[in-house]
């Protein structure tokens, strides 16, 4: 049984307010470097068209893939990338674009494989933190929204790989494999 709130938790103007607001800081903060985003797909696709066109830098983009396998709504801890960037990150400066940071296992992972690279810097920003559910501590550097332990969807988020074109952020109301939360 799967059903969507009528009511967003992150509305459509929330969201293009708050991703204005963090290009604009990242766009001061990485003046003088040179920055590569890199994307975290599949969740971070729409936050991540947003944040670099409001980042007013030459930057380049890049992408890679990950999978957490194990179950379908809850991150099994065993963190795969299938596939890999295109870029060189050598001497540059990664900012990494994440959907969502949970229990940090995802984050963590691509920062310890990423850094074996010799970036110049290595940097977080996510459209929404979980703080509640962290499991390892990672430092997200920038961070959309702070929400509290719900599943939500859209904006790019997806249940069982739906929903992730939901233009808000919606609660799902459902119940997931460790029955949090909802
Ligand atoms: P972490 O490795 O536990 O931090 O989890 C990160 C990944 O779990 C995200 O990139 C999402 O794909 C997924 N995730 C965690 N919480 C949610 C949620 O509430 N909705 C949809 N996906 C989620
Ligand atoms: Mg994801």
């Amino acid at each position: 049984m799967e059903r969507i709130f009528g009511r967003p938790i992150v509305t459509q103007e929330e969201m293009r307010a708050r991703i204005k607001d963090l290009g604009r800081q990242i766009t001061a903060d990485y003046a003088e470097k040179d920055l590569i985003l890199v994307g975290i797909l599949k969740g971070a696709y729409a936050f991540y068209a947003d944040l670099a066109r409001a980042i007013r830098l030459p930057l380049r983009v890049d992408f890679l893939i990950v999978t957490s396998y194990g179950s379908r709504s809850k991150t099994s801890g065993k963190v795969k990338m299938v596939t890999d960037l295109t870029e060189d990150i050598a001497g540059r400066d990664v900012l990494l674009v994440e959907d969502i940071v949970d229990s940090g296992l995802t984050v963590k992972y691509l920062i310890g494989t990423l850094s074996k690279r010799r970036p110049k810097s290595i940097r977080v920003c996510s459209l929404l933190s979980k703080p509640e559910r962290r499991k390892v501590d990672v430092a997200v550097d920038y961070v959309g929204f702070q929400i509290p332990n719900k599943y939500v969807v859209g904006y790019g988020l997806d249940y069982q790989q739906k929903y992730r074109n939901l233009p808000y952020l919606a609660v799902l109301d459902t119940v997931d494999d460790e029955g949090q939360g909802f």
